[in-house]
């Protein structure tokens, strides 16, 4: 799932940085963009310089500090309560205090998550990804606390 975000995020053009729990992972996500890429290029849907500009706006590390700067923060991770309270305790310290936070949960609820990010997670679902043969389709959707939708915007990759 993460790896899908992230491909719809470069391929809009924002510079993405994927965080993943160890090397071994981080190489695993970052392959199957390469070989989305790949596909692409074989049927003709995209150039090998627009895939190239692509690759080179994601930047793989296992290592928070690198999301300080972010402008936007998706999470994409285990779907467990506990891993993800965990994670945004770390993140909430590191990165700057104007970044929106997002979660892509599937069955847990935002606030549980917001709780322990000292007052400062913006409401933000990700509300779709879907693969339609082989697009792929990102909506992210923005709340505000009293959960009134204010900001939507869908980015495709094909
Ligand atoms: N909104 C939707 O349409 C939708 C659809 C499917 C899944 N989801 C949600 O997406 C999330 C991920 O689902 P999945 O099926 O890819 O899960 P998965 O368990 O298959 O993969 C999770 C990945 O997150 C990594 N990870 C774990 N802890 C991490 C951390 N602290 N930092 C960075 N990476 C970490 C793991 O190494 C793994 O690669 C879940 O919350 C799931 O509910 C949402």
């Amino acid at each position: 799932m993460g790896h899908g975000i992230a491909q719809v995020s470069a391929t809009a053009g924002y510079e993405v940085v994927v965080r993943e729990v160890d090397d071994a992972k981080l190489q695993q996500g970052l392959g199957k963009i390469d070989k989305q890429l790949a596909r692409a290029v074989e049927k003709g849907r995209s150039s090998q310089e627009e895939a190239d500009a692509i690759r080179a706006r994601l930047h793989g590390t296992t290592d928070y500090r690198d999301l300080a700067d972010c402008d936007l923060v998706i999470e994409a991770i285990t779907e467990s309560l506990e891993l993800k309270r965990q994670m945004w305790k770390e993140v909430t310290t590191i990165v700057k205090p104007e970044a929106f936070f997002a979660t892509n949960t599937s069955t847990l609820a935002v606030v549980d998550q917001a709780a322990v990010t000292d007052g400062r997670f913006t409401l933000v679902a990700v509300d779709a990804v879907s693969g339609f043969g082989d697009d792929l389709y990102l909506e992210v959707k923005l709340w505000n606390r009293t959960l009134r939708p204010i900001a939507s915007e869908s980015l495709y990759a094909e």
